[in-house]
């Protein structure tokens, strides 16, 4: 049977992080979403405002429906406001020693019943619930950029995961109005697995000289329906999130697939890590994006 939940607590207010908050608010919990300095939580909480407005404008939801949404919301830089959270969920940098340091100390601050979840989109979720004293209620709960639109949700059982977290986690997510996909703990988990060598696959054929990168994407957009072509994708999802979760699903596998291609390991030296830093395959330093000239 699921646990009841109320209170959300989601850690990391960037660019997974703020979306997961804004969705969760969306559905009646109340949250608290911290980060590591008060710079950083009101750029995240700056985020959720602007997509609440962008709705109000677009008459897709009232004024005061948008206030009550961001009045769930309370912003943090300290665990302990966690403490009487019933759900946990870490949208934290992509680095497994972080996240291990964070959840031992969030561990010791939760109240024990409360269930965590990782939104890894390639470390083992079990390499994390081991270092908790209740690795029977964690589980993955893998959300898609951007958190507030796409309908998916992978809810990852971990080899130690009891039926009632998992219990838990399904409900949960369904209760957003996503669809949630259970899957299991194995790197990359069902989109990854298939999405990352794709887009590693664009690179690669950019590389060899196939198209340009706005023909490649063109070409996909138009002959495969895809709403996005890869490397336009690539720059979504951040390089430097795709570089280390290729090197995970590397480390994994030992398929060739999974590995970096040197176009994108020099990006990442360059410090283009794609929309976010406002540059990747794309420049998106003006009004529209255009093909970077550097590359
Ligand atoms: N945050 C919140 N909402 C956003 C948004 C954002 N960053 N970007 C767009 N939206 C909303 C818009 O407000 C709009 O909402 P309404 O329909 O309510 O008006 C809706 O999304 C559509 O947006 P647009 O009309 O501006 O643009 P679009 O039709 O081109 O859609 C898109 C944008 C939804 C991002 C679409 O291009 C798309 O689906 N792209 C593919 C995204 C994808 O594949 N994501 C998965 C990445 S992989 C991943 O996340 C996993 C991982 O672990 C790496």
């Amino acid at each position: 049977m699921a646990q009841q939940i109320e209170n959300v607590g989601v850690l990391g207010a960037g660019l997974m992080g703020h979306g997961i908050a804004q969705v969760a608010a969306g559905a009646g919990y109340s949250v608290v979403l911290r980060e590591v300095d008060e710079g950083t939580l009101q750029k995240g909480l700056g985020k959720i405002e602007k997509q609440l407005a962008r709705a109000v404008e677009k008459g897709k939801s009232t004024q005061e429906e948008a206030d009550v949404v961001r009045g769930r919301i309370t912003g943090t830089i300290h665990y302990q406001d966690l403490a009487d959270c019933d759900l946990v969920i870490e949208a934290i940098t992509e680095s497994l020693p972080l996240k291990l340091e964070m959840w031992r100390e969030v561990d010791q601050i939760v109240k024990p019943q409360a269930v965590f979840a990782t939104n890894t989109s390639s470390l083992a979720v079990i390499d994390q619930a081991a270092v908790t004293s209740r690795p029977g209620q964690f589980v993955g709960l893998h959300y898609f950029n951007p958190a507030q639109v796409m309908k998916l949700v992978e809810v990852v059982r971990c080899v130690t995961t009891d039926d009632e977290a998992f219990a838990t986690a399904l409900e949960f997510a369904r209760s957003e109005g996503k669809l949630a996909i259970p899957t299991k703990d194995k790197a990359g988990f069902i989109v990854n697995r298939l999405l990352v060598p794709y887009m590693l696959d664009a690179i690669r054929a950019y590389e060899e000289g196939v198209g340009s990168v706005g023909e490649i994407d063109e070409a996909m957009k138009a002959g495969a329906g895809h709403p996005m072509g890869p490397l336009t994708l690539a720059d979504f999802v951040g390089l430097d999130t795709l570089g280390s979760i290729c090197d995970v699903l590397f480390d994994e596998f030992r398929e060739r697939r999974f590995a970096r291609p040197p176009t994108l390991r020099k990006m990442l030296s360059a410090g283009w890590f794609g929309r976010k830093s406002g540059k990747g395959f794309y420049d998106y330093s003006g009004d529209s994006p255009v093909e970077n000239a550097g590359l």
